[in-house]
């Protein structure tokens, strides 16, 4: 019996890191990176940040600002395309999960694979053995792709988003570009986090490596997800949340998640409701599923959530209290039920097939059928408006 792990690319976190991007390529022997982000990231005032660092360093560079969320294919072949035209020789990923992933992506191309890059992104994913450095600058607490390998990126012609693994470089974790997050960005990204951290936790790839991110993501994100909504100019707050995004990213790198993820990929496909959104609107039903076959892991996610046992609890008992604790910290951060979204419950039950379908079922600890996914549909849809 063994367990397999990755430790992942290094990490500079704290107050003010962004201020040693240009220093850490320069010492790589890099002169010239690709700038990957959207404009509200530039609005934001955080590119000026990472290219004052870069200048300090002497390090060229150009930009790509057109990244959008749930980046397609396109958006990733051209901003591969572009880093090809001007020479650069890594790329920098600034943003959420769409910069970052679009980075990640695009490293294939700059890595001297021919494109389309679609021929790499795949239902069932595949690793590719990427060479081109990719730094990645988070600005939301949420996704934690700045350490692992996965890229999801949008099929349209699949009407899907499916997933390619790359290697990553670098990441440079820096609280203060978070706290201009929007409160409803605070809350979707740090309840994707929560998704990561529960479902790699009861993820029937789990293992010790993983555990330990994934119980003190869980601890840090309940004693301070909600408190960083409340007070979001509160730097404290925002680095706890900086720094177990981070650990959930860590915690999935390999056991990955499954159906809160499931579920939330086939609701933004169907909805184009955010990444982070769409997952928390199935996390509390996904504990609940799963719990009776988890039982000791629930428990021990309740205690991290802060929870209260008694020892007595079975799994049941133990998938209903964390539910509602994660519904309880929903309904604190005015997160919109699929109702008030619009969305029918036969529109949600109708996305039964695509959850049963998805990759990710495979690491749920119990199988799931097309007439499980519908079940469980139809629970997100009743028990959170
Ligand atoms: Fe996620």
């Amino acid at each position: 019996m063994y367990q397999e792990f990755t430790a992942g690319a290094g990490v500079i976190f704290g107050r003010g890191s962004i201020s040693v991007l240009g220093e850490r390529l320069a010492a790589r022997g890099l002169r010239k990176a690709l700038l990957i982000y959207d404009t509200g990231i530039e609005r934001a005032g955080i590119v000026a940040r990472a290219v004052a660092s870069l200048d300090a360093a002497g390090v060229a560079y150009a930009t790509f600002d057109g990244v959008v969320a749930d980046p397609p294919d396109s958006v990733v072949d051209a901003a591969g395309e572009l880093a090809l035209a001007v020479g650069a020789d890594c790329l920098v990923g600034i943003g959420g999960g769409s910069s970052m992933d679009t980075a990640k992506a695009a490293s294939i191309l700059l890595s001297g694979n021919l494109g389309p890059v679609k021929k790499y992104i795949l239902a069932h994913p595949i690793s590719m053995d990427t060479t081109a450095p990719v730094i990645l600058v988070p600005t939301t607490a949420g996704t934690g792709s700045e350490c692992t390998r996965v890229a999801i990126i949008s099929r349209p012609d699949e009407r899907a988003k499916w997933s390619v693994y790359v290697n990553t470089t670098l990441a440079v974790v820096d609280p203060e570009l978070m706290v201009s997050l929007p409160l409803e960005e605070t809350a979707n990204t740090g309840l994707d986090a929560l998704a990561h951290a529960t479902e790699s936790y009861t993820s029937n790839c789990a293992n010790v490596h993983a555990d330990y991110y994934g119980l003190g993501a869980i601890r840090k994100i309940a004693e301070s997800l909600v408190l960083s909504y409340q007070h979001p100019d509160n730097i404290e707050y925002r680095s706890e949340m900086a720094l177990a995004a981070n650990w959930a990213g860590m915690a999935f790198r390999d056991p990955l998640t499954h159906m809160a993820h499931a579920i939330g990929d086939a609701l933004s496909v169907a909805f184009h409701t955010p990444h982070g959104q769409s997952c928390s609107l199935g996390l509390a039903e996904t504990m609940r599923f799963v719990a009776p076959f988890v039982p000791e892991r629930m428990a021990d996610i309740a205690r991290a959530m802060g929870i209260a046992l008694t020892g007595g609890e079975d799994g049941a008992r133990l998938g209903d209290m964390v539910a509602e604790a994660i519904y309880g910290m929903m309904r604190a951060m005015n997160v919109k039920s699929l109702r008030e979204l619009g969305a029918t419950r036969e529109q949600v039950t109708g996305l039964a097939q695509a959850v049963a379908d998805s990759h990710l079922t495979g690491y749920c600890p119990t199988a799931v059928t097309v007439d499980v996914a519908e079940r469980l549909l139809g629970k997100v849809f009743d028990f959170y408006c």
